[in-house]
């Protein structure tokens, strides 16, 4: 179930806390679990607890908790539209309906093709550049018009030759 490079990596996590507080590297150990996997299913939140010697439930609460964590299979681009209320009293509820509409899908869905998944988002600290969009929990895009939008959904379409 866990290769020894998956635990190996575990251990270098855990080795970073004293001995007795194992504990504190379960977000790494999430992280690793979703660079490997590209997601945090049941059965890998039980991995995780019995490497950690934690309850199931304490590393679920984990990974509900933060939405960097994909609880199932997402596409190759995720698009976190931030709809928190600083964002939407700029038009965050207008981007997320617009990705939407531009990407064919409702909110949580992927597109057929396994490129774009579309989440909505609690706030993700960029709120003076509202409405904001984060691909990918890395790459933070700003001032998201519908044509923003549709520019950055129409570059990685044609990056991808789709
Ligand atoms: Fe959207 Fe803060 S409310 S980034």
């Amino acid at each position: 179930m866990i290769s020894d490079i998956t635990k190996a990596r575990f251990a270098k996590e855990v080795a970073k806390y004293p001995a007795d507080q194992k504990q504190s590297a379960v977000m790494a150990c999430l992280s690793i679990v979703q660079q490997e996997l590209g997601y945090v299913s049941a059965e890998s939140e039980q991995v995780v607890a019995d490497y950690l010697g934690m309850a199931p439930i304490a590393v679920h609460e984990v990974t509900t908790f933060y939405n960097m964590y994909n609880q199932r299979p997402v596409g190759k681009y995720k698009l976190n539209v931030c709809t928190n209320l600083p964002c939407q009293l700029r038009g965050g509820q207008q981007a997320l309906h617009h990705c939407e509409k531009k990407l064919g899908v409702s909110m949580g869905e992927t597109t057929a093709d396994g490129l774009f998944t579309l989440q909505q988002s609690e706030c993700l600290g960029a709120c003076a550049d509202a409405p904001a969009l984060l691909v990918n929990d890395r790459s933070m895009c700003s001032f998201m018009s519908n044509e923003k939008i549709d520019a950055l959904v129409d570059g990685i379409r044609a990056a991808e030759g789709k």
